[in-house]
């Protein structure tokens, strides 16, 4: 690359990478073991590929997720999103990079139980420097998105558990993150609704040339995606598909 762009020095404009694990362990210690959730991990997957993550439950998907999000990091290895290097990041810097380089849909939601749907998923955009007549576009844009337009205004509690699934996407795609992290996002659905969710995270990788990582044990989101990576026991026993290489 340097040969080519003598004098150069930000990062990479063309590296086609989007995340990066080499050599990624993971060993969480607990009171009677040290427990090894991902073990000699190393994948790379190129920007506006979809990429389903799969393995039975506790294969290390979501450890995987959290680690592609900045919420944990690994014991050994590197993980590298949007070519920055999740480990160096400092408070700041990293505050930035889970609020802005991703966007996550966690497995439990984590809604907030008095917000509406509309402030649940105008949280990302908090402390983003946009107006708020820019961020009311954003919210309802994302909330059309996963068919909730008419339930905005509704609390967590009066949703169904799989409304509650799309609100948790709709807070995923608000902050127009360039790569989306979904832990288990078919996990309440049954399967039309859950095809119809894996459609929409597709399509906006399509759409917009983002990058997303679905982690799932449902394997017909395999139908839809390109590329997929397989965990047995914390190690990865298979890469397939196209935008992604060992
Ligand atoms: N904070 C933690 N402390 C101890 N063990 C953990 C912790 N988080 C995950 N694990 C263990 O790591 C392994 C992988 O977990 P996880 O990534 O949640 O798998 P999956 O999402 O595939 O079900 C499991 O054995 C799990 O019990
Ligand atoms: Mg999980």
């Amino acid at each position: 690359m340097a040969a080519t762009n003598p004098g150069v020095r930000s990062p990479t404009p063309a590296d086609p990478t989007a995340i990066s694990f080499e050599s990624v362990s993971k060993t969480y210690p607990t009171r009677s073991e040290a427990v090894s959730a991902l073990d000699g991990v190393s994948f790379r997957i190129d920007k506006g590929t979809t990429v389903a993550v799969v393995g039975p439950s506790g294969s290390g998907k979501t450890t995987l997720l959290n680690m592609a999000a900045g919420l944990d990091f690994p014991t050994s290895g590197s993980v590298k999103v949007a070519g920055i290097l999740t480990s160096e990041l400092q408070r700041e810097p990293l505050q930035k990079f889970r609020n802005e380089t991703v966007g996550v849909v966690f497995q439990q939601f984590f809604l907030i139980d008095h917000l509406s749907v509309f402030q649940n998923v105008s949280v990302p955009l908090i402390p983003r420097e946009v107006s708020s007549r820019e961020k009311s576009k954003r919210i309802l844009d994302a909330i059309a998105k996963v068919g909730l337009a008419n339930k905005a205004d509704r609390l967590p509690s009066e949703l169904s558990g799989g409304e509650l699934q799309r609100v948790a996407i709709a807070r995923g795609l608000v902050g127009d993150a360039s790569v989306i992290l979904a832990d288990e996002p078919t996990g309440n659905l049954d399967s039309k609704k859950g095809s119809e969710i894996v459609d929409l995270l597709v399509a906006e990788s399509r759409e917009h040339k983002k990058t997303v990582l679905i982690a799932t044990h449902d394997l017909r989101v395999l139908d839809h995606v390109d590329g997929v990576i397989r965990l047995e026991d914390g190690r990865l026993s298979k890469i397939e598909g196209t935008g992604i290489s060992a």
